[in-house]
């Protein structure tokens, strides 16, 4: 009987259908993550591997485990697995992209309405005490409808941004590897140089997969080109923005805020120098999470190991 390792508790309703086909080890937490070595040594002779986003699924652990089928990882992103690796030895590799478009554009206009209006300033202002009166300049922000966007990385989830920035009236600008012409039209965004956009945004939206070539596209070069009013919103991975550069802009004023759903280092240590700023809004990476979206990101991870243990070709494969 095939076995498949999953290294996150999940929901049985989810998990159940495998187990009648499959033998299924699960680990215990859905909080407390799996450490390297244990992956290592505990998914040994596993067929299929069911990981989320904070494994790391290096060259070391793809070699580790001889009768590999698979790795089905829960999210859209796979930074966090060795693909060449995975190719090397015929190891297919699915992700989760489509189900969540719609529900992690949301969450980044979220971020970036609570960024502009200082939203989660606002209510710790409150429950500290702090409302002492109607006050004309307390907490003031900065205006979302009819100012410009701007969006490194266009793919579904930029796209999906750029069509709730139409009701906000704002003016679409992105960089992207490749031109979307087609959506260029009927969206009515304009392709630019990154500088330009990093020139000419109000709000600087990071949408980008994390690869080499995206390691640290934000530094302090770049940041130094965005305007003093401007906020950098990321919800893509903390990697690609160089973390102390964001803090010495912010301290700096050369930007005006910042939104963050990823960090470098997940969860983000509690002493990070971001953390003392009140200008940055921070979330636990949740672009994804809601509950029917996080269900059906399982669903596909769970039908993609079936079809690879049963011989078929599963939808959503990276190799
Ligand atoms: C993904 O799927 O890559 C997201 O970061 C999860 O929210």
């Amino acid at each position: 009987m095939y076995k498949i390792f999953i290294t996150r508790k999940l929901p049985e309703e989810i998990v159940q259908p495998l187990r009648e086909k499959f033998e299924v080890i699960m680990w215990h937490s859905d909080e407390i993550p799996m450490k390297y070595e244990d992956i290592k040594k505990e998914a040994k002779d596993c067929n299929a591997l069911w990981t989320v986003l904070s494994d790391k699924v290096d060259r070391e652990l793809i070699e580790s485990l001889p009768n590999l089928r698979i790795i089905s990882n829960l999210a859209v992103g796979y930074n966090n697995i060795d693909i060449e690796a995975a190719k090397e030895k015929g190891i297919i590799v699915t992700n989760t992209p489509g189900v969540l478009t719609e529900t992690t554009a949301d969450l980044t206009f979220a971020l970036l309405l609570a960024t502009a209006r200082r939203i989660t300033e606002a209510e710790q202002d409150i429950r500290a005490g702090k409302w002492k009166s109607w006050t004309p300049m307390q907490l003031t922000g900065m205006d979302v409808y009819g100012s410009t966007l701007g969006i490194i990385g266009m793919g579904r989830i930029g796209e999906a941004v750029a069509r709730r920035a139409k009701g906000f009236d704002m003016k679409v600008l992105y960089h992207n590897r490749t031109r979307k012409l087609e959506s260029e039209q009927q969206y009515n965004f304009t392709y630019v140089e990154l500088e330009t956009l990093l020139k000419e945004s109000d709000f600087v939206v990071i949408l980008t997969p994390l690869t080499p070539e995206t390691r640290g596209l934000i530094g302090k070069k770049e940041l130094e080109m965005m305007k003093e009013t401007s906020a950098l919103i990321n919800v893509a991975r903390g990697g690609i923005v160089d973390e102390q550069a964001l803090y010495d802009a912010l301290v700096n004023k050369s930007i005006w805020a910042a939104g963050l759903d990823v960090f470098e280092t997940e969860p983000v240590p509690l002493d990070h120098p971001l953390l003392t700023l009140p200008n940055v809004t921070v979330l636990p990476h949740i672009g994804s999470a809601s509950i029917y979206t996080r269900l059906a990101m399982m669903q596909i991870n769970a039908t993609a190991i079936e079809d690879a243990l049963e011989e078929r070709v599963p939808e959503n494969r990276v190799v």
